[in-house]
């Protein structure tokens, strides 16, 4: 075996105890409490780069610190690519959801149960071992490596927009190497070539100045609660399309390329929708389930709230009535266009009984690179050789918005090339890794570089 593989094999106790260390941390960006566990999680995984041999920066920032770490005596006739990763997480609330403590890793049937094991610390960790594979056993990079982990990832990569422009020569590369994101499964690795985008919006709708008595006044003017109901009721049709005019006119239509490769990914609906805890799944028109949630744009209720809701009833007319709504774009949509073109056919379907705010949110480009390039030819052999199987094509429905950042200041690529299996609970109560997972993807992040070297040749 080659001596790297082998190193990867032989170490792989180690790597996981490393994985053990580093979800210790409760690096939960969302939280102000937690800055500190923040700056710990930073200093490890850069004292961990260091004592491979990398050169590594801890760029302090008015946020969370942003870790550089690049491969000694960098060549410039070598390609350059760069590994991106966060070290924040989700919160991990509702604690009474999980089964052992969040921050307290726990290994059963070969998965390691952990806040950020998945989503994003064990995947970036993965390619840093494979880094650590060549270092130990003297073996050449075929190319330069920049490792850049951030540690806001989860509430909108601030810090790393400012970053990006300002480091722009210290980062330049060949390409953007990115695993956090999915595969369908052990047997079905994947590489992604497209991300979805997103919008977020809040919709408010201000009635009466006060909350008032529904017996004295209901029925003498308008409830914002079901004001708001029927504005949101009439977003969507039947065949389940958003009626937003304009919406889906810089939708980039499948191919019949795109839409074959999608149909090699197992899927059963019956599954699914048990997967789901649905009674029957369902979706836009036209199109399968896997191309609804990661090709085709949607608009989504995250929240609605209005009026009374406490133990038992209260009689009343509500004052207001609001919702948050993200809506997820896909390539050529542009979050700033979709955001005005749904505020004004808000307006256009308000009555004038009550008084609509819209406020937007944030936003993010999709993301689409060419699956049948040479880099991702590349990418998809060492995702094949990593696993074991044959890599297929996919898209995914979530979204890195940083991604089209890297692509507007480094003019880079960015290949997905995820380790994460769909029932890792992302987000979600009980997240975890497999770890099979995690030492496939070793054996791709080793494989790797030597393909896309010669790609780039
Ligand atoms: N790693 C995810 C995004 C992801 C997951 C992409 C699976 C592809 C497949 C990331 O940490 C995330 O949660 N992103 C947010 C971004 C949003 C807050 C701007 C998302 O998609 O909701
Ligand atoms: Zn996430």
């Amino acid at each position: 075996m080659n001596p790297v593989l082998q190193y990867l094999a032989d170490h792989e106790h180690e790597f996981v105890e490393s994985l053990c260390h580093y979800v210790r941390f409760p690096s939960v960006s969302a939280q102000p409490k937690h800055v500190k566990n923040l700056r710990d999680a930073a200093s490890w995984i850069a004292e961990r780069a260091r004592g491979l041999g990398l050169e590594t920066t801890v760029h302090e920032t008015p946020g969370n610190p942003i870790v550089v770490a690049r491969t000694a005596h960098q060549d410039p006739k070598k390609p350059t690519f760069l590994v991106y990763g966060h070290y924040d997480v989700q919160p991990p609330e509702p604690f009474e959801l999980w089964k052992t403590p969040p921050f307290e890793p726990r290994i059963e049937r070969r998965n390691l149960y952990a806040r950020g094991s998945a989503d994003n610390k064990g995947q970036h960790l993965a390619h840093l071992n494979a880094v650590e594979a060549y270092v130990r056993t003297g073996t050449p990079l075929p190319c330069n490596l920049v490792f850049l982990i951030e540690g806001e990832e989860e509430v909108g990569s601030t810090q790393l927009y400012e970053f990006l422009p300002k480091h722009r020569k210290d980062l330049a590369c060949d390409a953007v190497v990115i695993s956090d994101n999915g595969i369908p499964s052990l047997e079905h690795p994947a590489l992604t070539y497209g991300l979805r985008g997103i919008a977020a919006l809040e919709i408010r709708i201000d009635g009466p100045s006060r909350d008032l008595h529904s017996g004295l006044f209901g029925g003498s003017l308008e409830n914002p609660a079901f004001a708001l109901c029927q504005l949101l009721g009439k977003l969507r049709d039947q065949r389940g399309r958003i009626t937003v005019p304009g919406f889906y006119d810089d939708v980039i239509p499948l191919s019949a390329y795109e839409r074959r490769q999608m149909a090699r990914i197992p899927h059963d609906d019956r599954r699914y929708a048990k997967f789901l805890g649905v009674p029957q799944h369902t979706g836009e028109a036209g199109f399968t389930a896997n191309e609804r949630r990661t090709c085709r744009p949607t608009f989504e209720i995250n929240g609605l709230t209005s009026g009374y809701q406490g133990e038992g009833s209260k009689t009343i007319v509500p004052a207001w009535a609001s919702a948050k709504i993200t809506i997820r774009l896909v390539p050529d949509q542009k979050p700033a266009k979709i955001l005005s073109a749904v505020k004004k056919h808000l307006q256009s379907l308000c009555p004038p009984t009550v008084r609509l705010t819209v406020k937007h949110g944030h936003g993010g480009e999709p993301y689409l690179v060419s699956p049948t390039g040479p880099m991702a030819q590349a990418a998809l052999r060492a995702m094949s050789a990593g696993f074991g199987r044959e890599a297929l094509l996919m898209r995914e429905g979530g979204s890195i918005p940083i991604v089209a950042a890297f692509k507007k200041h480094l003019k880079a690529d960015t290949l997905l090339l995820g380790m994460s299996l769909p029932d890792d609970n992302p987000h979600s109560p009980n997240e975890k890794f497999s770890l099979d997972a995690y030492a496939s993807g070793m054996r791709m992040a080793a494989g790797l570089w030597p393909e896309l070297a010669r790609a780039c040749a």
